[in-house]
Formats: C-alpha cells, sequence, structure tokens
C-alpha cells in the first residue's frame, strides 16, 4: 500500500474522506495534520483523533497544524455549514488520544524523509501546513511522489466568493507558494466536487450500518445537509473531500485533466482567493502546456458516491 499523508481541517467532508482513506487498501494512512479552516486547528485535530478511534486506528499520527493563515488571522471556521465544532455539532465518543508532539509541517516532512520518493500527500484544507512546510524545507517536493488536493474552481462559480472556493480563500498566500511549488499536482475543484452529491438514502444506509464509523458520519451529515439545501433545493451534499481522496487512490479516474499553469490570487481585491487556471488550450484541442506542473480535473470517469459507500458500509 503507498504511503499517503492527509492534511484536512475535520470538517464534514474530511470526516468522510478520512472513513474513505482508512476503508482503502490501496494506501496507508501514515499520519494526518490539522489546518485551520472549517474549525480552529487543535479542534480539527480533537475531531480526527476521535474518528480514528472509533475507527479503531488509534495508531495514526495525528499533528496539529497552522491556527492561522500566511497572512492574517483565522476568520473562526464556518458553523453553519460544519457545526461550531466541525463534525455537525454531534458529539462524538471522545477518544482522549493526544496530538502528536510535532506540528503538521513538522510531521509531514518527518514522513516525507521516511517515505522518500514514495509519500502521496492528500490536502484537503486549506494549504497552510503544506506552505509552511515547503517553507522550512524548499527540497520537500524532491521527496514526494505526489500531491492531491481538494480547492480551487476552474470553470465553475466559487462557493465563498463570485471567484473563489474556500480551501484557497482561507490562504490564498499558502495555496500560491504550493501551486508554485516544484511536485506533481492534481487539483480537484468545485467543477467536479459540486457534480458528486451523497442523497438521503444513501445517510440512511450510514446510519443503519453495522460498522462502527459509519453510522457516525450518517449523523455527522445532518447539519451539512441541510446546509445543501439552500445550494441544491433538497437535503443532500458535495463530496468535496472525499472525492479529491478518491481520485488519489485510484477509485474515480480523471478522465478530463489537463496539465495547465495555475495562478492563485492573492491581491486584496475581489477577485482573491480565485484560481486561474490557463484553459485556453481548450479551445485549439492542445489542452496540456508545455512544462505545466498542475493537473485541473474537469471530468471524472464515475460517480463517487457509490464506490463511497461501498467502502464506508464495509
Ligand atoms: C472545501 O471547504 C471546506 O468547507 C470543505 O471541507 C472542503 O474542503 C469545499 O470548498
Ligand atoms: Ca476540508
Amino acid at each position: 500500500a503507498r504511503p499517503l499523508y492527509l492534511d484536512c481541517d475535520t470538517g464534514v467532508d474530511d470526516a468522510l474522506a478520512i472513513g474513505y482513506l482508512l476503508a482503502s487498501p490501496e494506501v496507508d494512512l501514515v499520519g494526518v495534520g490539522s489546518v485551520c479552516g472549517n474549525v480552529g486547528a487543535e479542534q480539527g485535530a480533537v475531531n480526527t483523533l476521535d474518528l480514528l478511534a472509533l475507527a479503531g486506528r488509534r495508531d495514526v499520527p495525528v499533528a496539529v497544524g497552522a491556527p492561522e493563515p500566511l497572512a492574517g488571522a483565522f476568520h473562526g471556521g464556518a458553523p453553519g455549514v460544519h457545526g461550531r465544532n466541525g463534525v455537525g455539532d454531534v458529539e462524538l465518543p471522545p477518544s482522549g488520544a493526544r496530538p502528536a508532539a510535532q506540528d503538521a509541517a513538522e510531521l509531514l516532512l518527518r514522513l516525507s524523509h521516511e517515505h522518500a520518493g514514495q509519500l502521496h500527500v492528500v490536502a484537503v484544507g486549506p494549504l497552510t501546513n503544506l506552505a509552511l512546510a515547503l517553507r522550512a524545507d524548499p527540497t520537500l517536493p524532491a521527496r514526494v511522489r505526489e500531491v492531491t488536493i481538494m480547492g480551487g474552481a476552474a470553470l465553475h462559480p466559487g462557493n465563498v466568493s463570485p471567484v473563489a472556493e474556500a480551501n484557497i480563500a482561507v490562504d490564498p498566500e499558502a495555496a500560491a507558494a504550493v501551486l508554485a511549488a516544484d511536485w506533481d499536482v492534481t487539483l480537484v475543484p468545485l467543477d467536479v466536487t459540486m457534480e458528486n452529491l451523497l442523497e438521503e438514502p444513501d445517510r440512511d444506509a450510514l446510519l443503519e450500518a453495522g460498522t462502527d464509523l459509519a453510522p457516525w458520519l450518517g449523523q455527522v451529515l445532518d447539519l451539512y445537509f441541510t446546509f445543501h439545501e439552500g445550494t441544491f433545493g433538497r437535503r443532500c451534499s458535495a463530496l468535496h473531500d472525499p472525492l479529491a481522496a478518491a481520485i488519489a487512490v485510484g477509485g474515480v479516474t480523471a478522465t478530463v485533466a489537463p496539465r495547465v499553469h495555475v495562478a492563485v490570487d492573492d491581491t486584496r481585491g475581489p477577485g482573491r482567493g480565485q484560481t486561474l487556471c490557463d484553459l485556453r488550450g481548450l479551445y485549439t484541442g492542445h489542452p496540456d502546456q508545455p512544462g505545466a506542473r498542475c493537473r485541473v480535473v474537469l471530468e471524472t470517469d464515475r460517480p463517487l458516491a457509490p464506490h463511497l459507500l461501498e467502502r464506508l458500509l464495509t
């Protein structure tokens, strides 16, 4: 199994991504870092530790990451989307487990040495920890096999501003640094995550599952489903983070994913947080740009929900 480091802001859909990765034999979750985003970094780590304990995986190290973005203060999370505690205001059984002594950037750097050339980095929160790790050691990309990021919007509207997606918007400076670094990146933007939904019967199946983690995930999804009613007109949820996880694992394959230059707007204007993906090649039938390191996923081979459920229910 391929070693995988997850960086996240747990978070309802982050919780689904964690459950999915634990159920995926293709990968070995060797560490998790938390970052401020949906909740503060400390709370994100507590949620992650609780979920890992429920899944019987107390062995996975969890490190607290950046308490605030590179520039500016933490905005206070998204209580209306993920609940005040990040897990839909459900009280998970407290694991009592403690996070690692290192911070998330240090954990990532350590794992990059332990699994040099093999480590797959999956980031489903703001990119602050990855940027801090790059700052501390610019040779990091040489030891990382691949990076998969849930973030951005290519040809799709934003979800926190007309043009910006939440993970990029929380820390555009970090996103700019991470996307400029010399590693093999796959960006999984709103263009595909908003097309992959979980529906009420799916949540019922989770609630009724005989496994330790799935019924909790079903409960955690309740508030998130209510939030999405405003967007989709019915109770359901977008599967942002688990889609990035599934593409990283190979459970879902990107079918249209041109390699293009991606710039991040880190100005203070109305475009702040926008991912400017240079997709002009789509007009000419030559979408890849020479020298570009970032694949932008625009289409996938199959819907995520049935595959995700299959893994979460067994
Ligand atoms: C992203 O923002 C967070 O709210 C979700 O967990 C996901 O990572 C979607 O824009
Ligand atoms: Ca997230």
